[in-house]
């Protein structure tokens, strides 16, 4: 198994660290546990920052990090649940308050039971306070509850910090830049995620409900020990046409198509990718056409993905791609150059065309600087996914058209030797998956 060391989550509270400054304090909590319903709660995920600074991975946790006047050094809390036999017969092996010391490189454990009244002295004239404010309201009510409780002591020389930082604006830009290590483990979750989607394209057969063959992408998850890193999308025929179909629950019919997007995580860094393919193994004229369109986009805004070009670019050349598409089958009218100006695809192609990916699959990083588009550096990743969707519905549109919806989307690195592709082994050229659906 691929894991990053005690020391590799070390070496990130360092730099998040010497950027706070002195004499401040960070407070970050993790995901709170939830219940699906009565009794039955989720499995656990940690928050993707509190995991990215701790590497811990248990509910019931907050860290802390405090530098001092002197501006050397910091110390590491953390606050986490104490062993307990009964609750670890039940629930779970706990790490304790020695494990955290022992296994998780902290300066000092203190039981979360405690946090309430040990956290006023570590937040006690301190001058700022980085925290996250607007993830979880119950917290950020009790953070409150703590300065006005440091502010009430400040005749016995107390006072809380004075200026409060959004914590968010440091570590974002800190998991948006991934190391050759974070590479690696997205690499592996993309690897995993390919083979099922190639899986998929074997499997599946005409008559088959979505949600079975939803089944052998978690089957081939499930072999590596990874969830889906976001709720699986199995659409056939019209159903590809709903950007975030999930009921999976429709036959899949000959003839149609079907849109899968699926990926699985990896120590907590996420894959996403997107195939498109016949249920019965071969694309029909109109199909095949329109697919076309989207991998040439597709092909051309990957290739767009390049050291200091900005964020919005691929999409801007996927969308005249996808344009000149739809002007060459008739399926949109006019001057090509006024199309792209007045965004006429929207009817076909509604999305973006892609996002950060990292821990979270719409992962942290701000998209523009100074209100424009970031330019990418090494080390990004991004999705690339352009899409068409000709709804059932849509007007004015010949009915050989309707109900095809298409995307293909890729996972990207940003490299100064251009783009890698992370999703590369599950085919997509339309000669390729009819190759290996022919072979099943
Ligand atoms: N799977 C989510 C997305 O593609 O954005
Ligand atoms: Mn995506
Ligand atoms: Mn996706």
């Amino acid at each position: 198994m691929n894991t990053l060391d005690s020391s590799y989550f070390q070496q990130r509270r360092d730099r998040l660290a010497q950027q706070m400054g002195a004499n401040s304090i960070a407070i970050i909590a993790t995901s709170p546990q939830v219940y699906r319903n009565r009794d039955a709660d989720y499995k656990y995920r940690a928050d993707s920052s509190f995991y990215y600074l701790t590497g811990f991975a248990e509910p019931e946790a907050v860290a802390v990090i405090e530098t001092f006047s002197s501006g050397q050094d910091y110390r590491y809390v953390l606050f986490c649940r104490e062993r307990d036999r009964q609750m670890e017969i039940w629930n779970g092996y706990r790490a304790g308050l020695e494990g955290a010391v022992e296994q998780y490189m902290a300066d000092e454990a203190v039981a979360i039971d405690d946090l309430d009244e040990e956290i006023l002295t570590l937040l006690s004239n301190k001058d700022q306070l980085f925290y996250r404010l607007g993830h979880d309201a119950a917290f950020d009510a009790r953070v409150s509850q703590w300065l006005k409780q440091v502010d009430a002591k400040q005749r016995q020389g107390g006072g809380s910090p004075a200026k409060i930082i959004q914590l968010d604006r440091l570590v974002d830009e800190m998991r948006l830049i991934k190391s050759a290590e974070e590479i690696e483990l997205m690499q592996i979750a993309s690897t995993i995620s390919a083979k099922a989607h190639t899986r998929a394209m074997q499997m599946v057969r005409p008559g088959m409900m979505e949600y079975a063959l939803e089944a052998e992408l978690n089957y081939v998850f499930g072999q590596h020990g990874c969830v889906p890193s976001y709720n699986s999308i199995v659409g056939g025929g019209a159903n590809a046409c709903i950007l975030h179909y999930v009921e999976n629950n429709q036959v899949l019919n000959d003839g149609d198509l079907v849109l899968i997007d699926a990926a699985c995580e990896y120590q907590c860094y996420a894959s996403d990718i997107t195939r498109t393919f016949p249920v019965n193994g071969k694309f029909s004229g109109e199909q095949k056409a329109l697919y076309e369109i989207v991998l040439k986009a597709q092909l051309a805004a990957i290739h767009a993905t390049q050291v200091g070009h900005h964020y919005r670019y691929p999409h801007e050349v996927a969308s005249r791609i996808l344009t000149e598409g739809l002007l060459d089958l008739g399926l949109l009218k006019g001057e090509l150059n006024e199309l792209v100006e007045t965004e006429a695809y929207r009817d076909f192609y509604m999305h973006g065309t892609g996002h950060w990916l990292g821990m979270d699959v719409h992962d942290v990083g701000a998209y523009k600087q100074d209100q424009q588009w970031r330019a990418y550096e090494a080390g990004m990743v991004v999705t690339v996914e352009p899409g068409l969707y000709i709804a059932p519905d849509l007007e004015g549109i010949d009915d050989r058209w309707k109900g095809i919806g298409i995307r293909i989307e890729d996972d990207v690195v940003v490299t100064k030797d251009g783009p890698r592709i992370l999703t590369h082994e599950v085919v997509k050229t339309v000669e390729d998956i009819e190759h290996l659906m022919s072979q099943g």
